[in-house]
């Protein structure tokens, strides 16, 4: 699929719009994301699933900016979201409340409830105690809750730890084992309609294999279950593929991981669901970054950057890897540095012993693959203001979220 970021006579454009450009005006860092890549990844899977019954909800969490999920709602997508902020915020976007589906280990009888109100599609629920609540405050509200248990099945990710969820070890989702028993149980539940299955096993997946053997699992659970009566309608197999972050990493392809797909689901009557957020935003953002000092120690060569963890905590946390180039490239000379950010912690990078290009201060950087899990993680640690937010369309750019300024950062505070 096309990278919406390249060079036109060494400067780097997104789409039709010079990248410099957007820092002069909107400062630095800031975040730029490009609808067309958006788009693009969307219909990778939406096209590919477009005749059988299915529906591509976007992992919300992923990015949560009201101008991506307008994009995204207008293009017909659905939304997949984990709290009652992210409903208010695709509703805010314009999306159709029937095709939100409700994941999360921890929903808040607040949050079931708005979301009851509002006429979601569906929960995927984690565990009998939350069917409960669903249940009793749906028959409060006079409704029927459409539901999914979420089965863990048991399936090792082979992601990092933090992002893997599908083993028996974790938090997520109900034992395969133990799941049938539940569903059993619930059909006593009046204002429950047991409808699906779910699962999801991690994120940032290059292999598929192991989706696909979590598919198998549930696949073989909706036989039993149907077996036993329970009208399962819908499959909802959780988060999308992985993105290469590195040149050297497979670049995983959304349309042949969709077919392996479709090949075990098609014919069983059953409408497929996906919750696909990284692989449809991360390769369409960057997080643009002006430097401001270069330091040598004995040990290192530091460039300090004006954008810290506070703004992407992807490398402190994960150790987790994205490219740095410059906006304006010149002749192949390069060095090795670690990138860092002015937080107050040597746990703040954004690269460590990168072999990159050599840069000066004032000059600007593109931090890529950022458009997921990139703005929704920043905080205002160290009281630095959250960075602004801009679209790209073609030649035009738009501002979609305004850089945070210091009164933003005492709002709701007293002395
Ligand atoms: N559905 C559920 C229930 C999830 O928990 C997730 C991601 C997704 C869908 C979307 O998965 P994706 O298509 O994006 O792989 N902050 C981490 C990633 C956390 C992922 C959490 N769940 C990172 O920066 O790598």
């Amino acid at each position: 699929m096309d990278c919406p970021f390249r060079y036109e006579r060494e400067t780097l454009y997104c789409e039709e719009v010079p990248l410099a450009d957007i820092a002069a005006s909107a400062g630095t860092p800031c975040y730029v994301y490009s609808s067309k890549a958006i788009l693009d990844r969307f219909h990778a899977y939406e096209d590919s699933l477009a005749d059988i019954p299915h529906a591509v909800c976007y992992a919300v969490k992923a990015n949560s900016n009201l101008g991506i999920l307008a994009l995204l709602a207008k293009a017909g997508a659905g939304f997949d979201i984990v709290s009652g902020g992210e409903l208010y915020r695709v509703l805010k976007a314009g999306a159709s409340p029937g095709k939100v589906v409700f994941s999360g280990v921890g929903k808040t009888a607040e949050e079931v409830e708005y979301a009851l109100e509002q006429g979601i599609h569906s929960f995927n629920c984690e565990s009998e105690p939350e069917l409960a609540l669903i249940d009793s405050l749906a028959g409060r509200l006079g409704k029927r809750a459409r539901v999914a248990l979420r089965a863990n099945p048991d399936v090792d990710a082979v992601t990092h730890p933090y992002i893997s969820t599908g083993l028996s070890e974790h938090k997520f989702g109900i034992d395969i084992k133990l799941v049938e028993a539940i569903y059993e149980r619930a059909r006593a539940l009046r204002n429950i309609e047991l409808d699906g299955v779910s699962c999801h096993i991690g994120s940032q997946l290059l292999d598929p294999a192991p989706v696909l053997e979590a598919l198998d699992r549930l696949l073989a659970l909706v036989d039993r279950l149907r077996a036993k009566g329970t009208e399962i309608r819908h499959l909802d197999l959780g988060g999308g593929i992985g993105v290469p972050y590195k040149r050297s990493d497979p670049a995983p392809d959304i349309a042949g991981f969709v077919r392996e797909v479709r090949k075990r689901i098609e014919g069983r009557n059953l409408k497929l669901m996906l919750e696909p957020g990284r692989s449809i935003v991360a390769e369409a953002g960057v997080l643009l970054t002006r430097v401001l000092y270069r330091k040598t120690t004995p040990r290192k060569e530091f460039i300090v950057v004006d954008a810290a963890m506070n703004d992407l905590i992807r490398p402190s946390l994960y150790g987790s890897y994205h490219e740095i180039i410059p906006l304006r490239r010149r002749a192949a000379e390069t060095i090795t540095a670690d990138v860092v950010g002015p937080v107050c912690e040597s746990g703040d990078f954004l690269a460590k012993d990168r072999q990159i290009a050599n840069v000066f201060p004032g000059d600007l950087l593109a931090v890529c693959t950022s458009g997921a899990y990139g703005f929704v993680a920043a905080s205002n640690y160290n009281s630095r203001p959250r960075p602004a937010e801009v679209l790209v369309e073609g030649s035009q750019w738009r501002m979609v979220r305004q850089r945070e300024t210091l009164e933003d950062l005492t709002r709701g505070e007293s002395v």
